[in-house]
């Protein structure tokens, strides 16, 4: 083996914030139950964010605590890349503010756009611009808030969803070219756009010039998520020649608890090998994946060397896998 450019988890950091809305809230201003949400979906409860309080806000913070675990400073970050659906503004890039607040001297920054699958194609992108020797050091980052594009009126969809923020700090590392490397191993990712209308926001600036609201066919993306991230998962870890059984952690995104059940049998991974955080937080989109990934090691379950491997799916569809050496 010839060796090579590994980006390598160097610190992870998570954010929620301060209020949670329990399911027992809802009923006052919904037709709905704890039972029925936690029976469909595992969820218990979720963060909002407050009046004021902005998706750069949770970025901001969970990029520090990433950054401090590390042992980083500003000045050591290449990259900052931001996996958002509900940006400060449509433009200019979320990234490039929270660059700014973080003092982190001028560089590339940009947000990137695949929902839910955001976090996985972001931690893809990072790995490719830190193998190819672009960047030195990346900041992915996936922050949401998207308590501000639901319809609070719609049970079937304002139940499933919170906000937060979780980050990563990677940096470019040579290392011996084999799977026993610690970093990114390999990644996948697709979309299919025949799907756009399963889940969608039904505004936009070139639409309608309005923000919109999150709509969705529950049962259409129940189906293609286990049958899209199961495949998904197979593939990044066929390409390293590691069966998805032998895997020590399963980090999927945090949708539906039946989701991950689901796909955690199809791909013959043992249930306490699979992180379940979606019952605290909710779905948090492009932030549900590095915050599970911030629980596991605030816990001490995921420790250095641990073989871990993320799948996410989310409008579009669009969804990917990547097989990482903790
Ligand atoms: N409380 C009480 N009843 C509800 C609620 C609610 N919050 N929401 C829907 N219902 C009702 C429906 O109105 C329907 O009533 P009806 O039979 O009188 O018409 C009944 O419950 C059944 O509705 P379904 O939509 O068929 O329920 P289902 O068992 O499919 O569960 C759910 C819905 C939880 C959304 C499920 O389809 C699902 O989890 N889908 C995956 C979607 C998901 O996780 N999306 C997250 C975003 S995408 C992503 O991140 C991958």
């Amino acid at each position: 083996m010839r060796p090579r450019l590994r980006a390598r988890v160097a610190g992870v950091g998570g954010h929620l914030p301060a209020r949670v809305l329990t399911n027992a809230e809802l009923p006052a201003h919904l037709d709905t139950s704890d039972a029925w949400i936690v029976e469909r979906t595992g969820i218990r409860q979720r963060h909002l964010a407050a009046e004021g309080e902005l998706t750069s806000d949770l970025a901001v913070a969970a990029a520090r605590r990433a950054l401090e675990m590390a042992d980083a400073r500003p000045e050591d970050v290449g990259l900052v890349l931001l996996a958002t659906s509900t940006p400060d503004n449509t433009f200019p890039a979320t990234a490039t503010r929270v660059r700014e607040r973080l003092g982190i001297p001028p560089g590339p920054a940009f947000d990137l756009q695949a929902v839910c699958a955001g976090f996985v194609y972001a931690l893809s992108v990072a790995d490719s611009l830190l193998r190819t020797g672009t960047a030195k050091s990346a900041l992915v980052i996936g922050a949401e808030t998207f308590s501000r594009i639901l319809d609070w009126n719609d049970r079937s969809t304002c139940v499933l969803f919170g906000d937060g923020a979780g980050a990563l700090y990677l940096v470019a590392e040579e290392q011996t070219g084999t799977v026993l490397d610690r970093g990114v191993l390999a990644t996948h990712l697709s979309a299919d756009g025949r799907h756009y209308h399963q889940l969608y926001v039904d505004g936009g600036p070139s639409s309608t010039g309005t923000v919109g609201h999150l709509r969705m066919n529950g049962r259409e993306v129940f189906r293609h998520a286990v049958a899209a991230m199961s495949a998904s998962a197979e593939e990044v870890c066929r390409r390293v020649g590691i069966p998805p059984s032998e895997v020590d952690w399963f980090v999927p995104h945090q949708a539906n608890l039946r989701i991950i059940d689901a796909l955690a049998r199809r791909l013959g991974i043992p249930d306490e090998r699979v992180a379940r955080t979606v019952d605290r937080h909710a779905n948090t989109s492009a932030a549900s994946i590095p915050l599970a990934l911030d629980v596991l090691v605030h816990e001490d379950r995921l420790r250095p060397g641990h073989l871990v491997l993320l799948s996410g799916i989310g409008g579009g569809f669009a969804w990917g896998s990547v097989l990482l050496r903790w």
